[in-house]
C-alpha cells in the first residue's frame, strides 16, 4: 500500500487476520502503518524507485491517498504490476475536473460547474447560476484544503486569481443548498463483483469529516437505493478495484448530487470496523487480491464514529490516562488511534459506539443519544474535557 497513514495502518489490521503482512511504502518509520507493520519501504510516493521497490514480489499494489501522479503508475502497469485501482480508474479520484467531465458524461447528478482558465470566467459563471460559488483546485486537495465556500464575489474572484496565478487549475461549482451529505461507500472486486454497505450521512466541521451516522436516520428508502445503485454503477463503469467512497450531498429539495470519488478505505467508512459484518479495510483487501467479497449487513440499528481531532491546545493529561477514564465511564465505546502525535485539529483517531440491539433508527431520541456518546468519547479523547461537566475524579 501506498502511503503510511491510518488508513494503511488499519489496512494493515485486516491483513492480518487474513494471514497476511501489508508492505508500506511510508515517507518516514514514525508513519501510523510504518510503526506497525514490520514490512516497510521508506520513500516517496513520486519516486519512481521507490514506487517499484515497494511493488516488486507483492501480488497487488494500492493506496491509503490518492496522490501517486499517474504516468508513474502507468509505468509500473506496463512492468506487469498490478496496480488496484488501476491508473485510468484513480484519476477520477485525482482531479475534480477530469472526475466531473466524466460523471456528465455518464449522466450523473452533479452540481453545475466550469472550468476556469481566465478570472473573467468567475463572473461569466456567477451570472450564470445567480448564487454563491465554491472555488476548488483540481488536484492536491484534502479535508476541506483547496475547497473555498466564497463568501461573495470578490472573494471567489481573488481566490481564482491566485490559483491561476499560481498556475494550479481550478473549477467553479455552485454552491449546494443541501440538507446534508451523505457517503456511499461499495467495493468491487477484478471479477467484477460489487457490494454496497448502507448509505451513510456525514457530518464535517471546517471540511473535515468529524462524524458519521451509519445508516443515514429519516432517508428516503428510494433515495438510498438511488445512492447505492449509483455507487455500484460508477464502480462498474470507472474500472474501480477496491473501495470506493461517492461523496453525496442530499439537496434541500430531496435529491442527490455527487461531490466527489475517493478509491480507498474511506473516513465515512471507519463505522464498519464495529457496526458491520465486513469492514472496509478488509473488504479493500478482498476486492484488491480478487476475492469473494464480504458480507456488509449492520450490527446493530445504528452505529456512530466520532472522530478525534487533536484540540486547539494538548491537554495535559496523557493519552493513556485518557483512555483509562474513558473507558471507565462508556466501557462500550470502540477505539482506534492511529499513533499520531497530537495537532491542532490532526486527525489522531476515531471512536466507534454501537447503539442497543432493541433500538431503532426510526426513534430520533435513540439516534440521538448513540450520537451524544459517540461525540462525548471522542471529545474527552481530544480535549480531557467531558461535555456533559462529569467529572472524572468524582470530587
Ligand atoms: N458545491 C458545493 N456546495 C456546497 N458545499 C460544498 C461544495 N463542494 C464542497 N463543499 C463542502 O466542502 C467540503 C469539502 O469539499 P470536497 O470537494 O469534498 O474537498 P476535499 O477533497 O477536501 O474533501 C464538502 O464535504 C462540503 O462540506
Ligand atoms: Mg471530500
Amino acid at each position: 500500500m501506498v502511503g503510511g497513514g491510518q488508513l494503511a495502518r488499519m489496512t494493515h489490521q485486516a491483513a492480518v487476520a487474513l494471514g497476511q503482512t501489508l508492505r508500506v511504502l511510508a515517507a518516514s518509520p514514525d508513519d501510523p502503518a510504518a510503526q506497525v507493520t514490520p514490512d516497510v519501504v521508506i520513500g516517496s510516493h513520486t519516486d519512481a524507485d521507490a514506487l517499484a521497490r515497494a511493488a516488486a514480489g507483492a501480488s497487488a499494489l494500492t493506496f491509503d491517498h490518492e496522490h501517486v501522479p499517474t504516468d508513474l503508475l502507468q509505468a509500473l502497469v506496463d512492468r506487469g504490476v498490478n496496480v488496484a485501482p488501476p491508473p485510468h480508474a484513480l484519476v477520477h479520484a485525482q482531479d475534480k475536473l477530469v472526475m466531473r467531465r466524466r460523471l456528465e458524461a455518464l449522466g450523473a447528478p452533479i452540481p453545475r460547474y466550469v472550468e476556469v482558465t481566465a478570472p473573467t470566467d468567475v463572473d461569466a459563471f456567477a451570472a450564470q447560476i445567480d448564487g454563491p460559488i465554491v472555488v476548488k483546485t483540481a488536484r492536491g486537495g484534502y479535508d476541506g484544503r483547496g475547497v473555498t465556500l466564497a463568501k461573495d464575489l470578490a472573494e471567489a474572484r481573488a481566490v481564482t486569481e491566485r490559483y491561476l496565478a499560481d498556475g494550479t487549475a481550478v473549477l467553479l461549482e455552485e454552491r449546494v443548498d443541501m440538507r446534508r451529505e451523505l457517503s456511499a461507500l461499495v467495493a468491487r472486486s477484478p471479477f467484477g463483483q460489487g457490494a454496497a454497505w448502507p448509505v451513510v450521512q456525514t457530518v464535517q466541521r471546517d471540511g473535515i469529516c468529524v462524524e458519521v451516522i451509519a445508516p443515514a436516520p429519516d432517508l428516503d428508502p428510494e433515495l438510498g437505493a438511488e445512492a447505492e445503485q449509483l455507487g455500484l454503477r460508477l464502480a462498474g463503469e470507472l474500472g474501480v478495484v477496491g473501495v470506493l467512497a461517492v461523496e453525496l450531498f442530499e439537496t434541500a429539495d430531496g435529491k442527490l448530487l455527487v461531490n466527489e470519488l475517493a478509491m480507498r478505505p474511506h473516513n465515512s467508512g471507519h463505522w464498519t470496523m464495529n457496526g458491520a459484518v465486513t469492514s472496509q479495510f478488509e473488504q479493500h483487501l478482498r476486492a484488491v487480491l480478487d476475492y469473494p467479497l464480504g458480507a456488509t449487513g449492520l450490527i446493530a440499528p445504528v452505529t456512530v464514529m466520532a472522530n478525534v481531532l487533536g484540540a486547539p491546545q494538548a491537554p495535559e493529561m496523557s493519552m493513556d490516562e485518557r483512555l483509562h477514564h474513558l473507558f471507565a465511564r462508556l466501557p462500550e465505546a470502540s477505539v482506534h488511534l492511529y499513533g499520531k502525535s497530537e495537532r491542532p485539529g490532526r486527525k489522531i483517531g476515531h471512536v466507534n459506539v454501537l447503539g442497543a440491539a432493541s433500538g431503532s433508527l426510526e426513534d430520533a431520541d435513540y439516534v440521538a443519544e448513540v450520537r451524544e456518546r459517540a461525540t462525548r468519547a471522542a471529545h474527552w479523547l481530544s480535549h480531557g474535557e467531558w461535555t456533559d461537566g462529569w467529572d472524572e475524579h468524582g470530587r
